[in-house]
């Protein structure tokens, strides 16, 4: 082709747009690809063990819920949605061929939920080895929980605190046992609003989100004190930028703009659900951290988290308030 010819084809719509589409997409694909971090590849069986993975019906739970069916554990899958789970149950148990998953509804929002779930749970189960806090809302409009809790630190912390607070005699009882809690690198931006921590004043969807976060991060630490000597672990982590539901309460996302320009791009750095449940699974099986408890973990590996999540004295001062909040005193 002369040189002249080539330039040609610059000049030809026709051909130009249709092949620099065709790259675009290439590069992207191949930078998705390189992103999506490390694979916990231990392939040990968890027979005879027991599982609960809350918001298991979609996206990093969803993939946690059927690595752990794949190696023949016991698996709940605790969702609100209780059409929705049994959609995903069945999905995985064609994929694993293990028919020991079970869903189950628990409504973190709720605390008649979640105690009805843990005495079903009971009732049915001898045993739990590992307790999975995966379920989150992000940035959602201000909504509050059935006992008038914001929605995201009634979903993502104070929830999560009653469930395993209740599970705890279960999992200590079935010890070694371990607790895992998915955060996120959203923490780093974190600050605990303690003059107005339920956002009666105000509220900012992404600060509380992040504020949610780094709860978790910081139970995570006092919690790990807590067990010290059990033989029950409590670990936290960031599981990548992963492309799931939980980008529904990202408004920009929603909008024209944001499916044209920002979706792309985002979809290209972030993680597929599977590639974002290799660090929790990590964090649930490793035999390597069997007695590693209170820290927290990115891409399968122990990282440092932020500061003001090594606060031991808010740590304290917030496990105070989730007592005194979800009544367990
Ligand atoms: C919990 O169980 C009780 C008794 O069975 C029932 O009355 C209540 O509605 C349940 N709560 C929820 C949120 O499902
Ligand atoms: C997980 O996070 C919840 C909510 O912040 C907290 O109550 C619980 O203690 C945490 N558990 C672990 C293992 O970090
Ligand atoms: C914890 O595990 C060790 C062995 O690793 C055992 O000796 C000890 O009795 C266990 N403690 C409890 C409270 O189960």
């Amino acid at each position: 082709m002369s040189t002249k010819s080539f330039f040609a084809i610059f000049k030809r719509p026709s051909i130009l747009w249709p092949s620099a589409i065709a790259t675009s997409f290439g590069i992207a694909f191949i930078i998705k690809d390189s992103l999506q971090g490390e694979v916990f590849k231990n392939p040990i069986s968890q027979e005879g063990k027991v599982f609960i993975v809350t918001g298991a019906n979609t996206g990093i739970g969803k993939e946690t819920a059927r690595d752990l069916a794949k190696r023949k554990g016991t698996v709940y899958m605790a969702c609100r949605s209780l059409s929705k789970c049994e959609e995903a149950r069945k999905e995985i148990i064609l994929s694993s061929k293990n028919k020991n998953v079970y869903c189950r509804e628990l409504d973190l929002t709720s605390f008649s939920s979640i105690k009805n779930f843990t005495k079903r749970f009971k009732a049915e189960q001898s045993r739990l080895d590992v307790l999975i806090n995966n379920a989150g809302v992000m940035r959602c409009p201000k909504l509050v929980t059935n006992e008038g809790f914001e929605m995201q630190i009634g979903t993502n912390h104070l929830g999560h605190f009653l469930l395993t607070h209740l599970l705890l005699d279960y999992l200590k009882a079935s010890a070694p046992s371990r607790i895992v809690n998915v955060s996120s690198i959203a923490h780093t931006r974190g600050e605990i609003n303690t003059g107005d921590f339920n956002s009666e004043n105000s509220y900012d969807p992404k600060k509380v989100y992040e504020m949610s976060k780094l709860c978790n991060v910081l139970f995570t630490r006092e919690l790990a004190k807590r067990l010290e000597g059990t033989n029950v672990t409590a670990n936290s982590l960031h599981p990548g930028i992963v492309d799931t539901e939980l980008m529904r309460h990202m408004g920009v996302v929603n909008s024209i703009f944001g499916k044209v320009i920002v979706w792309p791009f985002l979809w290209m750095f972030s993680k597929n659900p599977y590639h974002g449940a290799q660090t929790t699974l990590y964090c649930a099986l490793d035999p390597s951290l069997e007695k590693v408890s209170g820290e927290y973990f990115a891409d399968c590996k122990k990282t440092e988290p932020a500061d003001q999540a090594k606060d031991d004295t808010m740590a304290l001062w917030l496990w105070k308030l989730s007592e005194k909040w979800c009544r367990i005193a």
